[in-house]
């Protein structure tokens, strides 16, 4: 018989997300993951996790690591940190979910992707929205044809973090906001167009000298070192004989009005949410232009943190692909990282990875209770 347990997991950096989303919302799913313990370099951030719900605090990753009970992490560390927990974690064994980006480096990634398939690991990495029931729905209608042929999408999210995130700095030292907040909508885009094969990016360092405004740190100064403003143009590798291009803008200094997500056909278009699920739908036709629709039945309000470790566990139990899968993060870093390179260059790049398309959601989710 198969084994059907929850997956025993650590969570690693038991920062915002992990308090606020990771922790409640994986234990809202006790049938596929069972959070056995925390641990985070800030010792006091492990223990404020486990005193809510119980788990062991671990003092190290290596004692992580060499505890033969635990089967996999759900890396929530800082972007820079990534790389080396997910490594050492596969290299010990370890199944991976990751938030994004995968990597700062799309070499790094390479290397996470080669050692998970060498491992026979399951290596899988946010963002999950994909999994919410309003993309599902909207990607769904898309493959039925209710746009017509795909012709673009656009996408945008970002902010002046500084103004809210107590680690802002590290946002902007080490990721800026293409590696940090363009996987949602690339992620989208990637499933429900095809991956991207040309980028031309135009990017730059708006405002180079921060200050905290939020935090214990709040007042400390930091210089920006990745480019905190700028915007693409993307060509997907797409079977439509005319092709489809997309463009994104990403930046940590203006939160600018552009929609979100629109994805747009030769008869219609949606507009919904990249990051989360639950915020309804708007539909375009030529006949009644932008409509809204209510959100589809179980939409969750915000971003269910819990549902892409949830298919991860799933996946590792019926030996499946993930998702929210490794190679297709590594393709939406490789896509932020070509855009910074077309930028410096001042010409279109290509991109080279590809990844295996991710499966729809089935009528009876993986997060879902069937029993
Ligand atoms: N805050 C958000 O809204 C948000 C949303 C989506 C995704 N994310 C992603 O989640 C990650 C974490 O974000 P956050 O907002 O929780 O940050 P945070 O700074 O609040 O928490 C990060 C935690 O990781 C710990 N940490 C860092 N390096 C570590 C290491 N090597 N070993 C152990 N612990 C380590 C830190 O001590 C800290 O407690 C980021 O990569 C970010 O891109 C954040």
């Amino acid at each position: 018989m198969s084994n059907t347990t929850p997956v025993r997991t650590v969570i690693v950096g038991c920062g915002m997300i992990s308090a606020g989303g990771y922790q409640p919302r994986c234990q809202a799913y006790p049938h596929r993951i069972e959070l056995v313990g925390y641990y985070d370099q800030d010792e006091e951030r492990a223990s404020a996790l486990a005193e809510r719900n119980g788990g062991h605090v671990y003092k190290s990753l290596d004692e992580v690591l060499n505890d033969a009970n635990v089967e996999a992490i759900v890396n929530l560390t800082l972007h820079i940190s990534h790389y080396p927990v997910s490594l050492a974690a596969l290299k010990a064994g370890k199944h991976v979910y990751s938030e994004k980006p995968i990597s700062i480096r799309t070499d790094e990634a390479n290397e996470l992707v080669e050692t998970a398939e060498a491992m026979g690991l399951k290596l899988a990495c946010a963002p999950s929205a994909i999994l919410g029931y309003v993309q599902q729905n909207v990607w769904q209608r898309i493959r039925e044809g209710e746009i017509g042929d795909v012709i673009s999408a656009i996408g945008n999210f970002g902010g002046p973090l500084e103004h809210w995130h107590p680690s802002a700095d590290a946002f902007l030292m080490h990721a800026g906001p293409f590696r940090d907040v363009a996987p949602y909508p690339l992620t989208a885009m990637t499933t429900m167009i095809a991956p991207v094969k040309t980028v031309h990016g135009f990017a730059r360092v708006a405002v180079p000298k921060r200050i905290l405004h939020q935090g214990p740190r709040q007042g400390t100064e930091f210089e920006v070192n990745e480019k905190d403003h700028g915007f693409a143009v993307l060509e997907f590798d797409a079977p439509q004989k005319a092709g489809a291009h997309g463009f994104i803008y990403h930046s940590f200094t203006v939160a600018s009005g552009i929609p979100p997500y629109e994805i747009h056909g030769t008869a219609g278009g949606f507009s919904l949410q990249a990051h989360d699920d639950g915020r309804g739908i708007k539909k375009f036709t030529p006949r009644d232009g932008w409509q809204d629709e209510p959100s589809p039945p179980k939409a969750f309000t915000g971003l269910d943190w819990g549902k892409g470790v949830a298919d991860f566990a799933d996946a590792i139990r019926s030996d499946r692909n993930p998702r929210c899968n490794g190679a297709q993060a590594r393709h939406a870093l490789e896509v932020c990282e070509r855009i910074i390179e077309s930028s410096d260059v001042g010409r279109p790049v290509d991109v080279v990875s590809r990844f295996r398309a991710p499966q729809p959601v089935d009528s009876v989710a993986p997060w879902e209770d069937a029993s």
